[in-house]
């Protein structure tokens, strides 16, 4: 198969983990015989440096022509620290997002076995679990009109969504849940936003296109309690922009780390996929970032936008056997774990591609 990537690696530990990513996915090729061709492009603070705008237009350019992008992260603690900023970092992530009619996040929250004692949640409570969250990715108070008035004291940021946003990810959410187990949490907050009683009325009426799924309305409050309460109650999640940024950060703490998590974001083109976790400016430069969750974001851009179902296996296959046999990075090491297994993000990504280049990998 040929097939061109963008990869678009971003600021802090986005081109420490994306190295990684890309590393895996030349190694498939070659062992699956596909062509892969890549090219790369700035975002976020990268791209505001070298060109004044956090998404340049020759990124986007590149992004429409591919057939696939793989994303590292932006954020700068500069912005961070100063919200007047008028040009973000982040504006190149929304704005990409918008351009390439990226509407449905796909947030699977994978568990290894072997991570079980690196979460801060009971084992007991956590075998079991596998969510696929579907965030809405194009409405919400992120694109909603943002003001404040002109004594600066009053702000406000409008949560605004239409019928054909929460239609079109709705109906994507139960078809993966009718391929999975059929169940379909949708997560809102009616009992107090509009928008919110907007997306739960349109969600009902997809419903009745799908008997076979078995549909629950959940506020986001007892939602959030439910997940690390109970969270095998849930299967597939269908949430908005804002609830979802926030749940699978809390999710994230099922699969150990904020490192473990990847994400595809899907809709009308190339397919964008991405770890969740942010430039990390704690831990950038200094070889402890955890590069799995871009090399499961590998894996899902093979498996969604390739349909390579057994490439996308054998990677998810080699970070099990990785794990299995001891090694963690830093985020996901408890104390059992041998102080020599602990490795930088670069032996990370090394011990990944040498388990995926053993012939018998089962
Ligand atoms: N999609 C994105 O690009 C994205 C998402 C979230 C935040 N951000 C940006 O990232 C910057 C930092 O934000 P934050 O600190 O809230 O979130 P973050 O995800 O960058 O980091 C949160 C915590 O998780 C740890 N962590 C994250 N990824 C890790 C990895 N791969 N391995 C080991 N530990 C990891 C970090 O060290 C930190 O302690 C901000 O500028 C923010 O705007 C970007």
């Amino acid at each position: 198969m040929k097939k061109h990537i963008l990869v678009i690696p971003g600021d802090g530990i986005g081109p420490e983990v994306t190295a990684w990513g890309k590393a895996v996915l030349e190694q498939i090729a070659s062992q699956y015989g596909h062509e892969f061709t890549y090219d790369e492009a700035l975002m976020g603070h990268a791209g505001i440096e070298a060109t004044g705008n956090p998404l340049p237009d020759e990124t986007l350019e590149k992004a429409k022509a591919s057939d696939a992008i793989l994303f590292g992260a932006i954020g700068h603690i500069k912005y961070d620290n100063d919200p007047s900023a008028k040009v973000r970092p982040e504006q190149g992530l929304l704005k990409i997002r918008k351009e390439l009619g990226l509407y449905a996040n796909l947030r699977p929250i994978m568990l290894f076995d072997e991570l079980l004692d690196a979460s801060s949640l009971k084992p007991a409570v956590l075998r079991g679990t596998d969510i696929l969250f579907f965030r809405e990715l194009t409405g919400d108070v992120y694109f909603g009109e943002k003001s404040r008035s002109e004594d600066r004291n009053t702000a406000s940021d409008l949560m605004i969504y239409h019928r054909y946003e929460v239609e079109r990810i709705a109906h994507k959410a139960y078809q993966a849940a009718q391929a999975r187990s059929k169940r379909l949490c949708s997560v809102d907050k009616a009992n107090v936003l509009e928008s919110s009683r907007l997306w739960r009325e349109v969600v009902q009426e997809i419903a009745k296109q799908y008997p076979d799924v078995e549909t629950e309305h959940m506020f986001i409050d007892n939602a959030a309690m439910q997940l690390v309460k109970n969270p095998k109650k849930f299967d597939v999640v269908l949430t908005a922009n804002l609830f979802g940024d926030i749940l699978t950060d809390e999710a994230s703490q099922i699969a150990g780390s904020m490192g473990m998590l990847a994400s595809a974001s899907v809709g009308d083109g190339t397919g964008f996929f991405e770890p969740i976790h942010g430039s990390a400016h704690d831990i950038a430069g200094q070889d402890k970032a955890n590069p799995l969750a871009s090399i499961l974001s590998v894996a899902l851009m093979l498996e969604i936008s390739f349909g390579l179902k057994d490439e996308a296996k054998r990677i998810t296959t080699a970070i099990d056997h990785v794990l299995k046999a001891g090694y963690r990075t830093g985020d996901i090491a408890d104390t059992l774990t041998q102080p020599d297994k602990i490795l930088g993000t670069k032996a990370m990504g090394e011990m990944v591609l040498q388990f995926l280049s053993k012939p018998a990998l089962t």
